[in-house]
């Protein structure tokens, strides 16, 4: 028996190694961890049980019966995180640059069943070549069977991508399905294709940062959700991510202790500038409302016209929707409207509750705007929104002008609870453009037209711009002063806690893509 246990040992050993200490050593000397190494510091403590580790790859093209490799380039298992079951599989570039045969999908597929049956988070820590370029077809068919799996687990466990290396072709595509990605500056890279390829097809010189890099997919093109300084500040990102999301769409998101104290908050009175067109910073309105130092932003660098996010409130987690008036003066454009669109609904598809603070001045005008289809992508903030069915609060902090009054969380679209500072302007459009529209006439007419204009501002911003003809109406519930927010949606989330709210018996909607 002994040496029958000497040969596991020796086997492990042989594993663990991955694709031998030469290439461990060239990723430490490119400031990337090992598949291992994230795996360890990632998972808590011990906990972690890896399965499949003497899987090898079954191709013998091109040379590959000389380079077989236990484990075939990913680490698969389970483990906790903070306690609470989780899957993960880490791919190991030093096993043929992480490239994905058809045993190393099977791995990857065989964790993902595992993390649907048992109702658990699936975390991907992605290095990768792609598709094992020896393996032909076998690969493209293991990339299509992590898509399906994706597909099919979306909405039922959250799934999380880090990307801490290369990440081309079709390899992109899993990581775009899942809930959310991380990138890591200067080591990780995302796209269809290559610098190289990029430039025989189009005669574009670009480097793999500007392409594909973490800020780039931050700022610019909004595929990635994080971008991270480094990979140990990426796995943090993770662990925070996680917490604020329950294990499946069956859960609630775990609460923490809260005990009730001096819930009133005076600093918001005087929050909002007295000149209606000067900005201020929404983030810290919300940071005045939740529970101290808990608001953990998404998407940070992209369209920061919209804020969105997790955060507590009382304990609980919240999902936080914000126009920024400091950026934009908080327009909804087509990034805002997508961006906050897909958080609503991962939100909504993980039972965490929505918080919105409304300052918007409309839907932003413009060829660039509409010919790139500000109408489809605006229908799906406002599709999103009347199809949560969530517990859903609005809190109008100053303008909610045209459309976007209506996009934004609005009784009419199904909001719970809608409160409006007195600071409020809920009307179909700015007084300034309004008067110019209805008293056309009546200005034109006039022997001091500017004078006449400036009269009918005054008397359209007098009727219109406050929330108390909304709040007659009841599509306002409350006005509230801005130091009691907190108080107000502390007991109002309370009220709405065991709410239940079905969508009509369908295959599914037909979100406007
Ligand atoms: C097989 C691969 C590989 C791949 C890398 N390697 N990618 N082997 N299939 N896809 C091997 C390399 O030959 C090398 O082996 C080792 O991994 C490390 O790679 P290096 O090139 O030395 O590393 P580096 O310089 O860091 O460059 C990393 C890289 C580059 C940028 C990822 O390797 C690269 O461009 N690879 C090919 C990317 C690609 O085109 N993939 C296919 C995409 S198409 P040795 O033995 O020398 O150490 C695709 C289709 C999926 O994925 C479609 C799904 C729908």
């Amino acid at each position: 028996m002994n040496e029958k246990i000497n040969i596991l040992e020796q086997k492990k050993a042989e594993a663990l190694l991955g694709g031998g200490q030469k290439r461990i050593d060239a990723q430490h000397k490119k400031g990337k961890l090992t598949a291992r190494e994230r795996i360890h510091f990632l998972m808590d403590e011990g906990s972690f049980e890896e399965i499949g580790m003497m899987v090898q790859h079954r191709s013998n093209d091109f040379g590959l019966d000389r380079e077989k490799y236990l484990g075939d380039g990913v680490v698969t298992g389970y483990g906790t995180i903070n306690g609470r079951l989780t899957y993960v599989f880490s791919q190991d570039f030093t096993v043929i640059g992480g490239s994905l045969s058809e045993t190393h999908a099977e791995k990857i597929c065989k964790i993902m069943d595992l993390a649907m049956k048992n109702g658990a988070p699936l975390i991907g820590l992605n290095d990768s070549g792609g598709a094992r370029i020896q393996e032909g077809v076998v690969s493209l068919g293991g990339y299509a069977d992590i898509f399906y799996r994706n597909v099919r687990s979306s909405g039922v466990i959250p799934q999380l991508s880090a990307i801490m290396g290369p990440c081309a072709g079709g390899a992109v595509y899993s990581p775009a399905i899942t809930d959310f990605i991380l990138m890591v500056e200067n080591t990780s890279y995302m796209f269809v294709t290559g610098p190289n390829v990029v430039k025989t097809v189009t005669h574009e010189e670009v480097t793999s940062e500007e392409l594909g890099g973490a800020m780039t997919h931050a700022s610019k093109s909004g595929v990635t959700h994080f971008a991270c300084a480094n990979e140990l500040e990426a796995i943090n990102y993770l662990k925070q991510l996680l917490s604020y999301v329950p294990q499946n769409c069956e859960e609630d998101a775990p609460a923490l202790p809260y005990t009730a104290g001096n819930e009133s908050r005076e600093e918001l009175n005087s929050i909002i500038p007295d000149n209606a067109n000067q900005p201020y910073d929404i983030r810290e309105v919300i940071e005045k409302v939740i529970d101290v130092d808990t608001f953990f932003e998404v998407h940070k660098h992209f369209a920061e016209n919209i804020v969105v996010g997790f955060a507590r409130l009382a304990g609980r987690s919240i999902g936080i929707v914000a126009n920024q008036p400091a950026v934009l003066a908080g327009v909804l454009d087509i990034h805002s409207s997508t961006k906050a669109a897909r958080f609503v609904r991962f939100c909504d598809s993980f039972n965490i509750p929505l918080l919105v603070f409304e300052d918007v001045p409309g839907f932003l005008p413009g060829t660039d705007q509409e010919w790139n289809a500000i109408i489809t992508n605006g229908a799906k903030l406002l599709y999103a929104f009347s199809e949560a069915t969530v517990p859903r609060i609005t809190v109008i902090t100053r303008k909610a002008y045209g459309g976007a009054y209506d996009v934004m969380n609005s009784k009419h679209i199904g909001a719970d609870m809608n409160y409006a500072w007195p600071s409020a302007e809920i009307a179909v459009m700015g007084a300034k453009g309004a008067a110019e529209i209805i008293f056309k006439n009546e200005i034109a007419a006039s022997a001091d037209k500017e004078g006449k204009w400036k009269e009918k501002e005054a008397e359209y911003q007098t009727m219109f711009a406050n929330p108390y003809r909304a709040a007659e109406r009841g599509f306002i519930d409350e006005v509230i002063e801005p130091k009691e927010t907190r108080i107000k949606l502390i007991k109002a989330f309370k009220m709405l806690e065991n709410k239940v709210d079905k969508l009509p018996k369908k295959k599914h909607g037909n979100i406007p893509l």
